[in-house]
């Protein structure tokens, strides 16, 4: 079986800056509250015009460009997102559309945090087979439209960002590029963060009853989502090296899915990784959820963080619960 490896990254970043001060104006917070607590100093808000599917594509239309291939070369297209801008259909059809890729399958993945690394999954195990030789994976999400940007919502609000992260995933030799991924899932504490509504469990799929109880917005129970991502990162991390016969010191790159600057520093000092093998960049952004990690990835790439022949670990979890690694010779 011939390997698959990332051949091209890019991004996309609403240009609304939203610094945790102007939160302040919004809700019973602080800025010296939310930096504490998650590192972060600031996110990015869409604006008129934008949406997943928009975001995805410029992302995408980068990473191609990076790729040095055009969109006629596209075989497949995987699209992460939590927040999709219809119900149906999904973000994976728009993007085919707006790149006028040819008539390609175009498939959406819902697995919140650990999305990006699920979808790598599908365009890894596609490409290895031989069955595509370039696979667009996209992350994208739309937080700021669907918050409380009330006082009772402000533990999730302020983690939330808005952006979009895509990669170009193409043939290798055996070896190289992704060595491999690792997904998992406890279905039993789905509501410990979650959106319920709208919901076609229910009848009809939105009322003023719902929207009264606020079952519109997020809702996260933090110290068990903290505890439980602690343990799942670390875990799975491991799960990695040991599989592919690597130990943590061979590690030249952690880009953990950036959910929380305490979680990723517990989960180095749990491993014992030294922080600077840590990436970071949830102080620009928040927490972009499918897009985060291809956002970092792209930084990465462009920063010189990852050379040719750095081992990388991809990590990440969240709702789900999920959780997932990718190990990568880049
Ligand atoms: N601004 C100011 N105060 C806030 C606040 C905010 N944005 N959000 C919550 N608080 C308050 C709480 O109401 C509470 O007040 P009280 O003591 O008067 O009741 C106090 O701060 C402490 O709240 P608590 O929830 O115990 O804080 P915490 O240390 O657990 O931190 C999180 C809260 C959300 C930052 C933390 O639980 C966390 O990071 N969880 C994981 C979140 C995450 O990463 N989610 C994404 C997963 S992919």
């Amino acid at each position: 079986m011939r390997g698959a490896r990332i051949i091209g990254t890019g991004r996309y970043l609403p240009s609304r800056v939203v610094p945790n001060v102007e939160l302040e104006n919004y809700m019973d917070t602080s800025d010296e509250w939310i930096q504490q607590r998650t590192g972060i100093k600031e996110r990015r808000y869409v604006q008129e015009g934008e949406s997943s599917a928009t975001m995805g594509a410029e992302a995408a239309r980068k990473a191609l460009e990076k790729a040095g291939l055009s969109p006629e070369d596209v075989d497949f297209v995987v699209f992460a997102t939590l927040s999709p801008d219809y119900f149906f259909p999904g973000c994976g059809v728009l993007v085919q559309d707006m790149l006028g890729l040819r008539e390609v399958g175009a498939l959406d993945v819902r697995n919140q945090c650990s999305g990006f690394i699920y979808a790598l999954q599908v365009a890894e195990s596609l490409v290895k087979v031989g069955r595509y030789d370039h696979v667009l994976v996209i992350g994208a999400e739309v937080h700021s439209t669907g918050l409380d940007f009330s006082t009772e919502g402000r533990d999730v609000t302020v983690i939330f960002g808005d952006g979009a992260g895509a990669v170009v995933v193409g043939p290798s030799d055996p070896g190289e590029g992704i060595l491999g991924t690792w997904t998992h899932s406890e279905g039993k504490y789905a509501k410990q963060l979650w959106c319920e509504a709208p919901s076609s469990a229910c009848n009809p799929r939105i009322s003023e009853e719902m929207l009264r109880e606020r079952r519109h917005f997020p809702y996260m129970n933090g110290r068990y989502v903290f505890t439980h991502a602690v343990k799942r990162f670390s875990e799975v991390i491991s799960e990695a090296l040991e599989e592919c016969g690597y130990a943590l010191e061979d590690l030249d790159l952690l880009i953990p899915h950036q959910a929380n600057l305490r979680i990723s520093q517990a989960v180095a000092k749990n491993l014992g990784l030294s922080e600077e093998k840590v990436f970071s960049n949830i102080q620009k952004y928040g927490n972009t959820t499918a897009a985060s990690i291809p956002i970092a990835l792209d930084e990465c790439v462009e920063e010189g963080r990852v050379s040719r022949g750095d081992l990388v670990c991809l990590a990440s979890f969240g709702s789900g619960f999920t959780w997932a690694s990718a190990l990568v010779r880049w």
